[in-house]
């Protein structure tokens, strides 16, 4: 068994993600709440329950912390170089609290390296950065007292079992004997209960990423930042991922996610930011997105395949030719791809489905990267 008291942890000696203990007020408040919300017991109000939106902090003899517009997470024209590698060439970020907002762009976009400087582990050279208030350069406690980082890669300390890694983190950011109750909270909501006693290096990739996922959370962070939390989950626990991003956004705190898998934050963002190597280069409100209307390739699939291709030749639509999927069409917008429907109906083919080949989410991406390029 370890030790928990978490006075004598040093900083240098926790893993990357695992913080020095935070002075004051660590949300404890959140574990008087009855669990059951939900498929997520002990979920209601894990986030953003402490202290209320803007009701701000105060540290270091009286600087407050307060975010331009009142937002969880900006960043100004923020700069980072390593060596002649430009990773940030002036990012501006907002991430709104009660809110998910997604980070979309390709490998080496710059969407890690944004996530170091708002976690306080990485200084940025110019540009300016609130997290929770507070500039994560100047005041990297008052920051950690209120995220919860996710990183893209874990470290666990591997023989302790998962209850016991709960528990320590727990007592690292201060929960004192409330550490263990909060720690049985967060392995219910990992459902890791039947793993709880088994040391960490006998999980699986996805319940290790489930494990540091909840860990991320157990001092109710107001804002949580997440680079790439589905990498390593099978379907179900998907699933899983996005109703639980969605409820601590619902219970008030500010989710930062990062992901390549763009049908994951449409289905889990409010909002979505376009990164493009260094650069912040649009964002979108998912209903937005959703609406978007520009060329997209549409594919449709009807019982007869011949039907269907004489009926797109009879009309001139460009196509492609038939696979078991389905028949390829470039349209202008949606309101052709109703056109081409009514018109395919009209002829009598008997159409099974049409829909876009890209996402909504997509197609916005690749029209904004474009306007780049
Ligand atoms: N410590 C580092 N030293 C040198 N280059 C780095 C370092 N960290 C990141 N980079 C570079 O910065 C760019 C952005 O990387 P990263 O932020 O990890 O992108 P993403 O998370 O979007 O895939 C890449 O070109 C990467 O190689
Ligand atoms: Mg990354």
């Amino acid at each position: 068994m370890v030790s928990l008291k978490a006075t004598v942890v040093r900083p240098e000696t926790l893993p990357t993600g695992l913080y020095r203990a935070p002075p004051v007020d660590i949300g404890i408040g959140c574990l008087r709440l009855k669990p059951a919300h939900g498929d997520y017991p002990g979920l209601r109000r894990m986030c953003g329950g402490r202290p209320s939106e803007g009701v701000p902090v105060t540290v270091d003899g009286g600087v407050t912390g307060q975010t331009p517009g009142g937002d969880g997470v900006v960043a100004h024209e923020v700069w980072r170089r390593f060596g002649a590698v430009e990773a940030l060439r002036g990012v501006n970020f907002t991430a709104a609290y009660g809110e998910v907002t997604g980070m979309v762009g390709p490998n080496g976009a710059g969407k890690t390296t944004l996530f170091l400087v708002l976690a306080t582990l990485l200084a940025h050279d110019s540009g300016q950065v609130w997290v929770g208030g507070f500039d994560p350069a100047h005041h990297a406690g008052a920051v950690r007292d209120q995220m919860g980082w996710v990183p893209d890669a874990f470290g666990f300390y591997d023989n302790l079992t998962a209850r016991e890694y709960l528990t320590f983190a727990g007592a690292a950011y201060g929960l004192g004997r409330a550490a263990k109750d909060r720690a049985e909270e967060l392995i219910g909501v990992a459902r890791l209960k039947e793993f709880s006693d088994q040391p960490v290096h006998v999980l699986s990739r996805g319940q290790k990423q489930r494990l540091g996922f909840v860990r991320a959370l157990v001092h109710s962070p107001r804002v949580l930042l997440l680079d790439e939390p589905a990498a390593g989950l099978d379907p179900y626990s998907r699933v899983e991922l996005r109703a639980l991003v969605r409820q601590l956004a619902s219970d008030g705190a500010a989710v930062v996610v990062s992901s390549h898998v763009l049908s994951d934050l449409e289905q889990m963002a409010d909002r979505v930011v376009f990164f493009d190597r260094g650069v912040t280069v649009g964002e979108r409100r998912i209903d937005d997105a959703v609406r978007v209307s520009g060329p997209r390739v549409w594919r449709v699939w009807a019982l007869n395949a011949a039907d269907l291709v004489a009926a797109l030749d009879r009309h001139g639509y460009v196509h492609t030719p038939p696979t078991a999927l389905g028949v390829d069409v470039e349209l202008d917008s949606d309101v052709a791809a109703a056109g081409l429907i009514a018109g395919l109906v009209h002829d009598g083919v008997q159409v099974v489905s049409c829909a876009p080949l890209t996402s909504t989410l997509e197609a916005t991406y690749l029209q904004l990267t474009g306007e780049q390029a």
